[in-house]
């Protein structure tokens, strides 16, 4: 059973409800799961499959839950030969730093030598009310392309 380590950020809660969905949705499809809202670099193992999924704040800033983890990835690089990740962020169009906080997820894990598996989703939250509708085909790609 393909394990994944599920890591969300979130200021108000909506991304951290969100992630929850999610959660549900794999386990439904036979993942075993780890979940983590907000997540300090320390907690994490330096392999397997993580799926990040976070809002954005400030001005295109990562919400301060998941800050520790982003600091370490700039400064530390650590080695994440080992990870593949998947990357889904939350935002408003209405900020010129659109998404901004997966973004620099993307950027520094790979940086750090981590393996993306699919494209960065980015939601728009003044256009999808439905975040999990939204993501469904998403997520159902996502899937096939990590089991195979
Ligand atoms: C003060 C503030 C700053 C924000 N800055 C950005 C931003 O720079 N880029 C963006 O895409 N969205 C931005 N947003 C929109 C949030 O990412 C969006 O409202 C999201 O749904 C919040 O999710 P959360 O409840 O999980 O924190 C901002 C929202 C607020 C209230």
């Amino acid at each position: 059973m393909t394990k994944i380590t599920l890591i969300s950020g979130s200021t108000f809660g909506k991304t951290e409800d969100f992630a929850e969905d999610i959660a549900k949705f794999l386990k439904k499809n036979n993942f075993k799961l780890k979940i983590f809202h907000g997540v300090n670099f320390s907690k994490l193992s330096n392999k397997g499959l993580w799926l990040i999924i976070t809002s954005t704040y400030g001005l295109g800033d990562v919400p301060e839950n998941l800050k520790n983890f982003l600091k370490i990835l700039k400064k530390e690089k650590p080695c994440l030969k080992k990870i593949m990740f998947g990357a889904i962020g939350i935002g408003n169009s209405e900020y010129d730093t659109f998404c901004g906080a997966i973004k620099k997820f993307n950027h520094y894990l790979l940086l750090c030598g981590a393996k993306r598996i699919g494209k960065v989703l980015e939601i728009d939250i003044t256009k999808n009310f439905c975040l999990m509708e939204y993501s469904k085909p998403w997520i159902k790609k996502w899937i096939k392309e990590i089991i195979v």
